[in-house]
Order: structure tokens, then C-alpha cells, then sequence
């Protein structure tokens, strides 16, 4: 760290009178930034400090999502212009939807749901892939004030049960198959196995059949979706936008906790919608009409916000693509998308640069393309590491933005307001909060720390619109996780440092939460799998650094003793009962035995120790430990599988 001293440099354009005008005087702001949304009942005020755990936003007023993402645009003339323009390099096929056409779309499927039992408040799971009927049934629960929850295709039965289990969906809308780069994922004997784990049995299935792999339908409870909507349309059933409170549930979203169990993330309508109608203009510099090209997944919350609510809620055209950055067929994917439709700006994750720039490290493919529509890049999901931003620089020569996120938060933290004038970029830094964000780095015993000193990253209460109001059904998992550990904050669990010109370095996470590709998982949950093998005395799981993915789960095992069958086979069927029980997208791949676990006096496994080894970074013997030879053993292990200094 720079221990010399500096002077904060003024911020140029817009930006820091806006932070200042949120914090300073909230109301006014964010009723402002309200007038963007259309409102059957407009909000007479912003925020009600004594509703909800930490108050509510826009605790007065009422509207509707689908009507602001869709049907508004098309009465203001923007009928014909495409509202998702879907490109699926694995199935070889593109599609063109106008908002004319979505609203039909999104009106019909609503008219089918309502006749299945669905109606305002009423959960529907939604276990698809990145195809236009997964956002036609998003913006259809929306439509009739229900509550959707999205689960991501990479998760196995088990994580979907659990899911279904705590929403207890009226229905579940799901596709036969996904279709990855290697292989087709029968999504429909998944959902049919978790529906069997569950307790709670959703009295429909509405199954979209793909021609890579059509599903059975099971009599009475599934219904085929092609054959279901095109009665309904024929019959002219369709729904209109139901009125909901700007404080009702318009989806939920399951995330990673420190437990096996996830947490499902709430989002309210209201102040979702006034926070990423600010976003667009303001934070992307983008206007309506243009087009925005987010290439994540609908599981995660990049997806519902910059893939399916933002972009339509702005009156932008939204690309779905169902592919890959690279392999689909090559690391220019990105690059086609990008010119063929015109893309203002790109948001993907850092691991994605880093597949494009192991295939194509000179950036060769960038040039086989017209990129003069293209502005920004957008990064987030994970720490940029600055060696990727700078190689995207020079290959685009537009703006590379990191940015910083979490799904409770549904919109960035932090970021760089490129439409309020962008900021000069620190490359390692997601630059500044965004309005609403009263952010500070807190000590352990929740005092601010100096700019430039490490500690917990913290958000003053109250959150601003957007945020979780709440945990589903788990207000005081609500409470403890976040609210308990700094009265007045919100705990982000993620560490970090702010320095004297205001931009916040993010430095990973301070629970067990690991980020794979992008993709937030729990170490916790993945010991839990390893706990339950038959042969497994007890666990560690550890994230390890990875060039490709950020980090990559590794787990470490003790056998019961009498145990003598060959570890080999056992740490493969350890791997195996990952991937079957949270699935593919754990990444689970390394499992070692080993005799013992380095824990302290007290009992707890030095799983930052046992990480430092594995990243081959220097690293002590804590006081704590008896026996220091264990690491010298973890060290070994990890040696003999190429990981680590040794
Ligand atoms: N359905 C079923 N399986 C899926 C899946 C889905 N939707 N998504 C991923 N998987 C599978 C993959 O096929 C892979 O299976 P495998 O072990 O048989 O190869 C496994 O889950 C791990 O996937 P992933 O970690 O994504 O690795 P990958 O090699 O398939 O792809 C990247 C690597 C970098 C290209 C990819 O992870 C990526 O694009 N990441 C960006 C993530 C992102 O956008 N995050 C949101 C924040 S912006
Ligand atoms: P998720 O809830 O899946 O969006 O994951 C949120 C977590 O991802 C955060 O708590 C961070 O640990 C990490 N993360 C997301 N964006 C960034 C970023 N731009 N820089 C560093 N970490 C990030």
C-alpha cells in the first residue's frame, strides 16, 4: 500500500453531486428518478422508515413491471422496434421479437397461467435456458403480479428441489433440454426428480419440448407449452397487467449462503424498477432504442436485471444468447453478436475475457468484425483482474468498466457512471458507489477505517431501492446474516479497501462464498455433499486460484478409519456426488485424501492457511496449531497434483 499522502483528486462530470444529492436527500432523488416508470399510482413519497425491517421504498405507490417493460413501449410507438433479439449459436437459430409481438407473446402465456391457478402473490418456478419462452414467463408472472424464481439450467435436482421446496410454486414453467458446447442436459428428468424429492408437488408443469431432446410428459400435471399457447390463442385468452404495490415480490432469486441452504432473495417491484431505469442512462449511457447485450444467464442477477428488465424497462432492444465466449464456434462470439446487432455495450464477466484472451490472446478476431456501434464493456460477477482489463482495452479501444454486484443488491454497488461523465479507471478498482450507496470499510469492531486500510466493505442502512427488503420466508436468516454483525449496516461479506479519491477495491469474499467462473458458490454446501459419502470421516472444501475461472472448489477429505478401499476410486466418486447433488456448475473436480486436517486448539479447520498453500503464496504456521507437520502434509498432497509452491 502507498503510505505517502494524497490528495484527493476531484472527480470530473456529474457524478459526485449526484452520490451527494441520494445521501443527502433521498426523497427528493429518488422520486425524481421515479418519473421514469409509468404508475397506476404514482408515490407521493420515497421511503417509510417504519415499514419493513429496514423501511420500505415507494411504500405508497403502485404499478406494474410488465406493463413498464413491455406494453407501454408499445403504446408510445416502439412497436415495431425488437425488444429481444434472440441468437443461439448451439441450435443454429435466431429470432426477432417486437415489442408488438412480446406483448402477445408475454399477454397469451399470462392468460394460460392465470387458467393454471395463478394469480397475484402465487410463486412459479421457471427452470429454463437462455431461450425467448424464459422471458416470456418472467415478464407473464410479472404481468399478473406473481412472483418468479428463476433457477440456473447448471443446477442438479437437488438444488432445484430445495428451491422448489421454499417457494412452493403454483407451477413450474421448464424446458425439455439445455444445450451446452458439448452435450444436450435433459432438463425435464431433473424437474421430475426434484417435484419427487419434494414435498410440495406445483399442481402444473408447462414443459417447452426442444427438438434436441423432447420429454415425457407426465398425464395431468404437464402440459405442453407449444400445444397450451396456441389454444389459448386461438380461444383469445390472454391477461392483462395486473396492479401490484410497489412493495410486492416480483421475483425471487436463490443465492449462495454460508449453509447448504440458499438464501432466496427477494426483490420488491417498485423500487427494482426505479433503480434500473436510473441505471440505464446514468450508470450505462445508453437510451432507449438502442441495443444492449448482456451476455450472461437468466439463472443469475446480472441476467433479470441487464438481460430481461432493465433493457426492456428502457425501451432497449435486449440480445439473448444462447452460447458460449468461446467454442461457439470460436472466441469472436462476442464480437459477432456485438457488430451483427449493433450492441451499444457488452456486459459479461472477467472469466469470460480470460477464455476469449487464452484462445485468441492478440485479439485477432475483434478485427474480423464492424464494432463502430460498441462503446463500453461492462465487467463484473468477479474480481476484474487488471491484466484482463488492459488486454480488452487495447483489443477494443472503448472504455473496459468493472463494476460491483451482488444478487441481494440487484444493481451495482459500485461502478463507474459513464453516462454522468465517466471517471478516470484504476484497473483492480470497481470505482465508485453508485446514488443511495452510503458505503464504508469497516474494523471488526465496526468502526471506518482510513482510506486505504482493509476491512469489511459495509452499506449504511437504509439500502437503496432495488436491494432486498427481506430473506423469502426467512426474515431473521434476513436479520442475522446481513443486519446483526454491524448494527445500522448491512454487511456485504465481502472485503475490501476505499482510498482517498473514493474508488472501492473489492478483494473477495469473508464467509466461505467462492466464485467460479462467475458464478457464486458455497463451500459449505459442497462439504455437506462430501460429509454424507459413506467412506468420509470429515471435510474441508477450499477455493483455489485458477487462471481461467478465478478460483476453482478443491476438497479435501479424511477417511473413516478401517476404510481400505483404493482413495483413488473414492475421490472420484466424491467428484461424481458433487456434480449429481449441486451440480455441473460447482465445477467440483479435485478431491484429495489426505490423513488429517489442520485445525486449530479449538477445533477449526485453518482453511486460510490450507488456501495460501494451495495459491502458492507465502504462508505461516498459526500459533494456534499443535502440530505443524499437517500443512507441511496438505502442502504435499497439493504438489503431487501440480497445485501450489510445495
Ligand atoms: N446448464 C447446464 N450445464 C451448465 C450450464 C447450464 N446452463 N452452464 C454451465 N454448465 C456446465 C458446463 O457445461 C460445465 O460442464 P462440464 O463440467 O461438463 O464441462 C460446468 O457446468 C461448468 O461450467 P463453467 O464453469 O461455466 O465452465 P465452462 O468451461 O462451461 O465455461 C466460461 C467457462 C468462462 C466460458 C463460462 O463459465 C462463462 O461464460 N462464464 C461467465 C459467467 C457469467 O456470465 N456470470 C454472470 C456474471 S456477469
Ligand atoms: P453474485 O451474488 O452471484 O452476484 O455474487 C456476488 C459476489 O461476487 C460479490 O459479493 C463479490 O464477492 C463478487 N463480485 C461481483 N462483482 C465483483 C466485482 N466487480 N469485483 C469483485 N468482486 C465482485
Amino acid at each position: 500500500m502507498d503510505a505517502t499522502p494524497h490528495t484527493p483528486t476531484p472527480l470530473p462530470g456529474r457524478y459526485a453531486e449526484a452520490h451527494a444529492a441520494s445521501l443527502r436527500d433521498p426523497e427528493a432523488f429518488w422520486l425524481d428518478a421515479a418519473q421514469a416508470i409509468d404508475w397506476a399510482c404514482p408515490p407521493t413519497r420515497a421511503f417509510d422508515r417504519a415499514a419493513g425491517t429496514y423501511g420500505r421504498w415507494f411504500p405508497d405507490a403502485t404499478l406494474n413491471a410488465c406493463h413498464n417493460a413491455v406494453d407501454r413501449h408499445v403504446a408510445a410507438g416502439r412497436g415495431d422496434q425488437a425488444a429481444i433479439l434472440y441468437d443461439s449459436p448451439v441450435t443454429g437459430t435466431k429470432r426477432r421479437i417486437t415489442y408488438a409481438a412480446l406483448r402477445d407473446a408475454v399477454a397469451v402465456l399470462a392468460g394460460v397461467l392465470s387458467d393454471l391457478g395463478v394469480g397475484r402473490g402465487d410463486r412459479v418456478v421457471i427452470y429454463m435456458p437462455m431461450v425467448p419462452e424464459a422471458l416470456f414467463g418472467m415478464l407473464a408472472c410479472a404481468r399478473l403480479g406473481a412472483v418468479h424464481s428463476v433457477v440456473f439450467g447448471g443446477f442438479a435436482a437437488n438444488e432445484l428441489a430445495i428451491r422448489i421446496a421454499d417457494a412452493a410454486p403454483k407451477v413450474v414453467l421448464a424446458a425439455s433440454c439445455g444445450i451446452e458446447p458439448n452435450r444436450v442436459v435433459a432438463y425435464k428428468p431433473l424437474l421430475d426428480a426434484a417435484i419427487a424429492a419434494c414435498a410440495h408437488k406445483p399442481a402444473a408443469c408447462l414443459v417447452l419440448q426442444r427438438p434436441q431432446a423432447p420429454a415425457e410428459l407426465v398425464p395431468g400435471r404437464d402440459h405442453d407449452w407449444a400445444e397450451t399457447v396456441a389454444r389459448a390463442t386461438a380461444e383469445g385468452r390472454r391477461a392483462e397487467c395486473v396492479t401490484v404495490a410497489a412493495t410486492d415480490p416480483l421475483y425471487i432469486l436463490y443465492t449462495s449462503g454460508t449453509t447448504g441452504k440458499p438464501k432466496g432473495v427477494v426483490r420488491d417491484t417498485g423500487g427494482y424498477c426505479v433503480a434500473l431505469a436510473w441505471s440505464m442512462p446514468n450508470l450505462y449511457d445508453v437510451a432507449p432504442g438502442e441495443t444492449y447485450f448482456c451476455a450472461s444467464d437468466i439463472g443469475w442477477v446480472v441476467g433479470h436485471s441487464y438481460i430481461v428488465y432493465a433493457p426492456l424497462l428502457h425501451g432497449c432492444t435486449t440480445v439473448l444468447y444462447e452460447g458460449k465466449p468461446v467454442g461457439t464456434p470460436d472466441a469472436g462470439a462476442l464480437w459477432r453478436v456485438v457488430s451483427e446487432y449493433g450492441a451499444a455495450c457488452l456486459f459479461t464477466a472477467p472469466t469470460a475475457l480470460r477464455a476469449i484472451k487464452k484462445e485468441d490472446p492478440r485479439a485477432e478476431l475483434v478485427g474480423a468484425y464492424d464494432l463502430s456501434a460498441f462503446r463500453t464493456l461492462f465487467l463484473a460477477g468477479e474480481r476484474a483482474d487488471p491484466d484482463s482489463v488492459a488486454w480488452a482495452e487495447r483489443a477494443l479501444g472503448r472504455p473496459v468498466i468493472d463494476h460491483w454486484w451482488q444478487t441481494e443488491t440487484g444493481w451495482a454497488i459500485a461502478g463507474n457512471p459513464v453516462g454522468l461523465g465517466q471517471l478516470p479507471v484504476k484497473h483492480g478498482s470497481a470505482c465508485v458507489p453508485m446514488p443511495g450507496y452510503d458505503l464504508a470499510v469497516l474494523d471488526e469492531a465496526g468502526k471506518p477505517v482510513p482510506a486505504g486500510t482493509m476491512g469489511t466493505i459495509a452499506l449504511r442502512l437504509p439500502l437503496p431501492p432495488g436491494c432486498l427488503p427481506t430473506l423469502w420466508g426467512s426474515e431473521e436468516r434476513f436479520r442475522s446474516s446481513y443486519l446483526a454483525t454491524y448494527p445500522g449496516w448491512y454487511d456485504t461479506s465481502d472485503a475490501g479497501i476505499v482510498d482517498a479519491d473514493g474508488y472501492v477495491t473489492v478483494l473477495g469474499r469473508t464467509d466461505d462464498i467462492i466464485n467460479v467462473a462467475g458464478h457464486r458458490l458455497s463451500t459449505g454446501s459442497m462439504e455437506a455433499v462430501l460429509a454424507s459419502h459413506p467412506d468420509v470421516a470429515e471435510c474441508a472444501v477450499i477455493g483455489i486460484r485458477d487462471a481461467l475461472k478465478g478460483e476453482q472448489p478443491c476438497g479435501f477429505v479424511v477417511l473413516k478409519s478401517g476404510v481400505d478401499r483404493p482413495t483413488q476410486a473414492i475421490e472420484g466418486e466424491l467428484v461424481a456426488l458433487v456434480r449429481e447433488q449441486i451440480g455441473p456448475v460447482a465445477a467440483f473436480k479435485l478431491a484429495l485424501t489426505v490423513q488429517r486436517l489442520p485445525k486449530t486448539r479449538s477445533g477449526k479447520i485453518l482453511r486460510g492457511t490450507m488456501k495460501r498453500i494451495a495459491d502458492g503464496e507465502p504462508w505461516t504456521t498459526p500459533p494456534t496449531i499443535d502440530d505443524a507437520g499437517v500443512l507441511d502434509e496438505i502442502g504435499a498432497s497439493l504438489k503431487g497434483r501440480g497445485i501450489g509452491a510445495g
